[in-house]
This record gives C-alpha cells, structure tokens and sequence, in this order.
C-alpha cells in the first residue's frame, strides 16, 4: 500500500497557517489530520466546525478528520466534508459504530475506525464491512508531544494480518501519536501505511517543514 503522510494541523502555527497550508500543497502532502476533541471523550479542546469549513475553502488536499468526541452520531451533520476525505470516529466513544460508519459513507467520505491502545484488535470484528481504514492510536489521545505506547507497534503487525487473513487488504492503517522518524520506520515495517506527522516530525523545531517531510517519507518507505 502507498505509504502516505497527514500532518496533524493542531500542531501547525496557527499564526502561519495560511503559508504553512501553501507549503503542503508544494510538498504534495496526502492529508490534513483535524483533530476534534470536546472535553469529555479526551480532556482537551482543539479545532472545530468552522476550522474545518475554512479549511475545505482553502485547500484541496483531503482531510483526514479525527472525531475524539463522545457520540459522534450526534455532531457528525456538523462537520463539512465528502468525496476523498477520511474521517475517524472512536470505537469506544459511541454505541452506534455501525451507524456512525455508514452515516460518514452516506455523506460519500470514507469512514475509518479509531481504537485506543488498551482496545483488542477483536472488537474491530463485526465491522470490517463497513470501514476503509483504522486509526491505531499509538498514544492515549488528547495532546501532542506524548510518548509512543510500545505495545502498539505489535498491535499494528497483528492488525495488517488480521485484516489481510480475512479478505480485508485494501482496508488501510493509520497510525497516530509520537510518530518520530524512528518509530515511523517500526510501524511502517509493521503495516502502518497513513502516518500522523505531529510534534516528533514534521513539527520539531529543529528543521523546516520540508526537511521533516522528506526524512519522513524516507522513513515510512523502507
Ligand atoms: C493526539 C492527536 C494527534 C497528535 C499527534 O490525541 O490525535 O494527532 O496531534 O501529535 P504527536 O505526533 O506530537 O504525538
Ligand atoms: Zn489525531
């Protein structure tokens, strides 16, 4: 599968985000990861309704919109977005997965599936039907710049094959949190192919966006 990245926009400086946007565009950038967070789900505020509008005005890279919200049923009608975008609702923050699922494809977006470091790949059973991808969160959500939560990376494996053994290879994989060039390597080599680039990438402050987009690339393409 094409290894891809989605720099997480929450860690853009949102005093340059108009450049930094036109700066994606340049460095062919595969998706813009929005991160949604209400409070309750995760204990933080990030990006919202608006940002997002604004965002599928200024650009046409697609979105890859991160629902870290309590009942995304209920919000998802808010949010504009469609054709080539993802958008990935928590499997532990609804009790209507299936239909929040086919609500996003309904709305001609593909629906990913995010799941938590301490939830089993086997809850993902009865649903591989009605997903494109799965978001494997390779930190507790909420903030940038935590640290990798080491179990994940067999996690990613044990996914690849999972999905692979039941008929289920064009599902792709994403992986966000602590996404460093070398932990990218790791999950890249277990069967990650979308990467959040975050705070341990592309948003050090060591280097440019595009050094960090390339050592990124060079990274995940092993
Ligand atoms: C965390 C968000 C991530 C975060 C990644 O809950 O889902 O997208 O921005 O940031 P880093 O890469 O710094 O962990
Ligand atoms: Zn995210």
């Amino acid at each position: 599968m094409k290894k891809q990245i989605s720099p997480s926009v929450m860690c853009v400086d949102f005093f340059k985000l108009k450049e930094t946007i036109e700066e994606f565009e340049k460095l062919n950038i595969d998706y813009l990861h929005v991160d949604i967070m209400d409070g309750h789900f995760v204990g933080n505020y990030t990006l919202g309704t608006d940002f997002v509008k604004a965002l599928k005005k200024e650009t046409t890279i697609p979105l890859d919109i991160h629902l870290m919200v309590e009942k995304p049923e209920s919000v998802l009608e808010w949010f504009e977005f469609g054709e080539n975008d993802y958008v990935s609702v928590h499997l532990e923050s609804t009790c209507h997965l299936q239909k929040v699922l086919s609500a996003i494809r309904a709305k001609g977006a593909k629906s990913m599936v995010a799941i938590n470091p301490a939830t089993p790949i086997c809850m993902l059973e009865t649903i591989l039907e009605d997903i494109d991808a799965v978001l494997v969160m390779t930190v507790n959500p909420g903030f940038a710049g935590q640290k990798l939560v080491k179990s994940t990376l067999k996690k990613i494996a044990d996914l690849r094959a999972y999905l692979d053994e039941n008929g289920f290879e064009n599902v792709e994989i994403e992986v966000d949190g602590n996404v460093s060039f070398e932990n990218a390597t790791l999950m890249s080599k277990a069967g990650g192919n979308i990467f959040v680039a975050g705070t341990s990438s592309m948003f050090s402050k060591d280097f440019s966006l595009e050094y960090g987009a390339t050592k990124l690339r060079e990274s995940v393409n092993v």
